[in-house]
């Protein structure tokens, strides 16, 4: 165990997701200034999230920081007729080591199913890209007590066709969609509550599995309320919005992560 209570094997992680944000001349800029900025990261990982088109100025600027690189979506199938999707294998092309899937936004305004998870999830592993899976309760589930029942759901079915003993291989995001872009972060104890959950879901399927998941807090991070939600002991970092548009913020909540 380290001072914030994880088992040392589960390795701190921060991703900034820009969502649709920052043109490539931008993201340069921002990596040039963020990089002095990072604190000597240790035993945390940090990785950003740029649109498709930045992923490359992202990895060029970044190369050789030890900063992670991720994109936001993938299809499932490794090529075909699938007009406006981008692929595993042109991701790992493009060096990027990771793959947020499942969002809150991809799911409300893409209708991204539960169903085309299942497929993912795998086919990120299988090209050797880290899923970061997004779950979360909209504020209407939560009133009427369905947070656990929609995070089983979640859990259960996106992680249906990995293989059990690569579970961990799999990072998840507990975004809560009423923290989401709106300056109301869970409370602790919302947070504890839905972590350990998610992670009794884990073990449901591999007890010691579950212990290595990775799993982060999304929904309102800033550099000011970071340190408290990172020190949970379920709370393996953080994927955070608006706040990683900002080097500087960006930064701080590094900061706040390193043990
Ligand atoms: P905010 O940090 O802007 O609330 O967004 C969280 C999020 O959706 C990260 O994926």
């Amino acid at each position: 165990m380290n001072a914030g209570g994880q088992p040392a094997n589960r390795t701190p992680l921060l991703a900034g997701n820009w969502k649709m944000h920052k043109t490539v001349a931008e993201a340069r800029s921002f990596v040039a200034r963020l990089l002095p900025q990072l604190p000597d990261r240790g035993a945390i990982e940090v990785g950003l999230c740029p649109p498709f088109l930045g992923l490359r100025a992202v990895a060029e600027a970044a190369a050789g920081s030890g900063v992670k690189l991720y994109a936001q979506n993938m299809h499932h199938a490794q090529e075909g007729a699938f007009t406006g999707e981008v692929s595993a294998p042109m991701l790992v092309e493009a060096g990027v080591d990771g793959v947020i899937l499942g969002h809150s936004e991809r799911r409300a305004y893409f209708g991204e199913s539960d169903r085309e998870l299942q497929l993912k999830v795998p086919a990120a592993l299988q090209a050797g890209l880290m899923p970061i899976l997004c779950v979360g309760e909209t504020e209407e589930e939560r009133d009427r007590g369905d947070t656990e029942r929609r995070l089983r759901h979640q859990v259960q079915e996106d992680l249906h066709l990995v293989d059990s003993e690569r579970l961990s291989e799999v990072v998840i995001a507990y975004e809560p969609v009423w923290a989401i872009g709106t300056g109301r972060v869970a409370s602790t104890e919302q947070c504890d509550e839905a972590m350990s959950f998610i992670r009794a879901l884990v073990g449901d399927r591999c007890k010691e599995q579950a212990e290595l998941t990775r799993i982060l807090y999304g929904g309102s991070v800033n550099a000011e309320n970071a340190a408290e939600l990172l020190a949970l002991p379920d709370v393996d970092g953080a994927l955070v919005g608006g706040a990683s548009l900002d080097p500087y913020s960006f930064a701080a909540i590094a900061a706040a992560a390193v043990r």
